[in-house]
């Protein structure tokens, strides 16, 4: 769609509606999302397909902070096609006030394909003047470690699925540890069952349940022994006990094997 100055002015009118929105709901900030890589997005120019519109960024910006006081932080990908894209949008999003950025250090193009680029995530750091978040593929303690020597003026980390696979990652980051928690497997199995019972009150059936679980597991099994294996297997479950007696033997397993460990 060309970018015309009607169709800046609209789809601006449809921010502020939405800011207007989640300001009557009474938030005092809003987190703008520039990260979406997926197609159905992207070709009509929002998502990480915006990014390389800077004027459509700044109309949409310039209105946001001209008639409302709300405050924006934004979640972004360095372009679609290229990371230098968001090196040319910095020369609006430095014009305003924004809370912080988020950066997920791939292009849209990338889906999840491929590595993050930590060299256009620097690039990043030396154009931008908002505190940044550096966001992608932090999967464990020692993965951290590594992004946080290579980048030491970043004080702001994000984690996606490597704190699905193990909610545990953030504590241990904290800590600078490698050692789970003594008790990992009781207090993992805990928030497995909540997790468990809250789908069984939203979802249909005990098959859709199983199914959503099995998504998570896909993400968790990767913190367990044998995660390939464990994740065919899950996928196959068609009952509840089925599914129960599975984890059991999943959770198990590494406690004996952590017990060993010692
Ligand atoms: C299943 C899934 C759903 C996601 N949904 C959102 C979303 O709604 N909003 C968002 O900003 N990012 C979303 N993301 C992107 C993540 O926030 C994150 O930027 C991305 O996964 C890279 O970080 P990671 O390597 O730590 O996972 C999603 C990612 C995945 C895998």
């Amino acid at each position: 769609m060309p970018v015309t100055p009607q169709v800046m002015t609209c789809v601006a009118e449809e921010f502020l509606f939405v800011v207007k929105y989640v300001q009557s709901l009474g938030y005092p900030e809003i987190n703008w999302n520039l990260g979406c890589p997926y197609p159905m997005v992207t070709n009509r120019g929002m998502g990480s397909g915006l990014i390389a519109n800077p004027e459509k960024i700044d109309a949409i910006l310039d209105r946001v902070h001209s008639e409302t006081d709300i405050i924006v932080s934004m979640k972004m990908r360095m372009g679609y096609e290229t990371s230098h894209e968001i090196i040319d949008a910095f020369s609006v999003l430095n014009k305003y006030p924004l809370k912080s950025i988020g950066i997920h250090a791939r292009i849209g193009k990338q889906l999840y394909e491929g590595g993050v680029d930590l060299d256009g995530f620097q690039r990043c750091i030396d154009h931008s003047a908002h505190k940044l978040f550096y966001n992608g593929d932090i999967t464990s303690v020692n993965g951290f470690r590594q992004m946080a020597d290579r980048f030491p003026s970043i004080d702001h980390w994000m984690l996606g699925r490597g704190l699905i696979a193990d909610p545990f990652l953030p504590m241990m980051i904290k800590e600078n540890t490698e050692l789970y928690p003594e008790d990992r497997i009781e207090r993992f199995s805990k928030y497995h069952n909540i997790l468990f019972s809250k789908y069984e009150e939203k979802l249909d059936g005990e098959k859709a349940v199983i199914r959503k679980l099995g998504n998570y597991w896909e993400y968790f099994a990767n913190a367990f022994q044998d995660p390939d294996n464990n994740i065919k297997k899950i996928k196959k479950m068609k009952t509840i006990e089925d599914y129960d007696q599975l984890v059991y033997k999943i959770l198990q397993t590494e406690s004996s094997l952590a017990r060993i460990d010692v």
